[in-house]
């Protein structure tokens, strides 16, 4: 493991070879692993000898994802359905394994729907979060990996690094800020506990097999997933939202992501975790470069040979122009950076979203009279550079 690791944990990182065998051993659950960046981490943590189990109660993901961790890792990855907001059965997890570190991805994370139902999101996040804390209080687990969000910082058009002023909008980011709050004071009142909190900008892309993605349940959020959405004939065309924004095209600047990379960055925020003796510590996870709606739209249409259909629509509230990562924290700490970039973003999330057009489902039934969207499908797939037959339904 040793070497791989080193391959994104740079020769720069503090950490020892000799910890690095001890990592190899160790038992790690990621909450949240049967989901979008959890499973991309699931498969590196295994791929780098760790052992990993997943806690997950499949609410925003299937099942299915399982037999193909299995299929590219070789290995079963045992996986507990479990809800986190139920104390008890949280507890009994943690009795009854024997966990060195847990990354914590479980959550809600819809922004939208945060705002139309705030206590949903409040209760699950933060009291799954907290059902996890105390767990781990009990039974002596005493390493986190956090996954917070870019969305903690106020707005902010420069580049952002992690002393940047907090402050959110939406009862989403609410939940995050919360949270981090949580673990900055648990970590002080249990100094033997070491805490890591990881802010991510914009996620997106997919395994290079194709095998493993994203699977939004219902319209998409994000742009990637709707432009992947676009490409595959299940969305009829994008809506841009705003192109008078101070950028270069007029349209939003965001720092996107390769989702391996992302994963990679918690492999090393975890083994930068094994050489403390407790403390909480914060890192950007991002790339330090910006890409606006349309690059991505024009990047996208190159790795897939596909024509995005788009209109220019008002700006969404709340949208910044420019958000931008200032990652060079998480290289001085951990040696990390981001490797992967636009084209292997494209790539990935076209070859996922090609091979499995409903992500981990099957496509729309044929009792809900929607053959006609599969014919499409069919057709889109096997004819890239005809057009479109988005007129005959809409299904956004
Ligand atoms: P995801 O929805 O694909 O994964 C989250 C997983 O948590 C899902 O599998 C879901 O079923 C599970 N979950 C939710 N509530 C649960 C509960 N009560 N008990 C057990 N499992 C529960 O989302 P993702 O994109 O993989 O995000 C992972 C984490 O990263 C989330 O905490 C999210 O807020 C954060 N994050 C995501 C992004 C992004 O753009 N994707 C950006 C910043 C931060
Ligand atoms: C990117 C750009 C949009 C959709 C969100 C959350 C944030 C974090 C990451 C979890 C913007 C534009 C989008 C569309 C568009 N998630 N856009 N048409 O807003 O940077 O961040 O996801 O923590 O909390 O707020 O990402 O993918 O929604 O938008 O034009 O249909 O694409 O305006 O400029 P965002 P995004």
């Amino acid at each position: 493991m040793s070497s791989s690791l080193s391959l994104f944990c740079s020769s720069k990182t503090r950490f020892s070879p000799v910890v690095d065998t001890e990592v190899m051993t160790k038992h790690i659950l990621c909450t949240g692993g049967a989901g979008y960046i959890g499973s991309h981490t699931v498969l590196k943590l295994t791929e780098n000898g760790f052992k990993v189990s997943i806690m997950d109660n499949l609410l925003n993901s299937s099942e299915k994802v399982l037999p193909r961790l299995q299929e590219l890792t070789g290995k079963e990855t045992p996986f507990f359905k479990t809800d986190m907001c139920d104390a008890e059965a949280v507890d009994k997890l943690f009795a009854e394994q024997n966990f060195d570190g847990v990354i914590h991805f479980a959550g809600l994370k819809a922004v939208g729907e945060s705002v139309a139902k705030p206590l949903w999101y409040y209760e699950n996040n933060l009291t799954g979060t907290l059902n996890i804390l105390k767990a781990m209080q009990k039974h002596g687990c005493k390493r986190l990996v956090f996954s917070s969000s870019a969305t903690v910082y106020r707005p902010c058009e420069e580049p952002i690094d992690e002393s940047k002023p907090l402050g959110c909008t939406n009862p989403y980011g609410w939940t995050k800020f919360m949270i981090e709050q949580i673990l900055t004071g648990f970590a002080t009142a249990n100094p033997s506990f070491s805490i890591s909190i990881l802010r991510y900008f914009n996620p997106v892309g997919a395994h290079p097999s194709g095998r493993i993605g994203e699977n939004p349940h219902g319209p998409p959020n994000n742009l990637m997933p709707f432009v992947q959405q676009v490409a595959v004939g299940r969305r009829e065309c994008l809506s841009v939202f705003g192109n008078d924004y101070a950028t270069h095209d007029g349209t939003g600047v965001r720092d996107y992501i390769h989702v391996d990379d992302l994963a990679e960055g918690h492999i090393c925020a975890l083994e930068k975790l094994f050489t403390m003796d407790g403390g909480c510590i914060i890192h950007n996870l991002g790339s330090g470069t910006g890409y606006s709606v349309l690059d991505m739209v024009k990047a996208f249409e190159e790795a897939s040979g596909k024509k995005i259909a788009y209109k220019i629509v008002e700006r969404r509230a709340g949208d910044l122009g420019t958000v931008i990562a200032d990652a060079s924290k998480a290289k001085a700490d951990f040696g990390w950076q981001t490797k992967r970039g636009l084209k292997e973003m494209c790539e990935s999330a076209w070859k996922w979203q090609s091979n499995n057009p409903y992500g981990y489902e099957d496509g729309p039934s044929q009792e809900s009279g929607s053959w006609i969207q599969s014919l499409h499908l069919v057709f889109v797939l096997n004819f890239p550079e005809q057009g479109r037959l988005g007129q005959f339904y809409h299904t956004n």
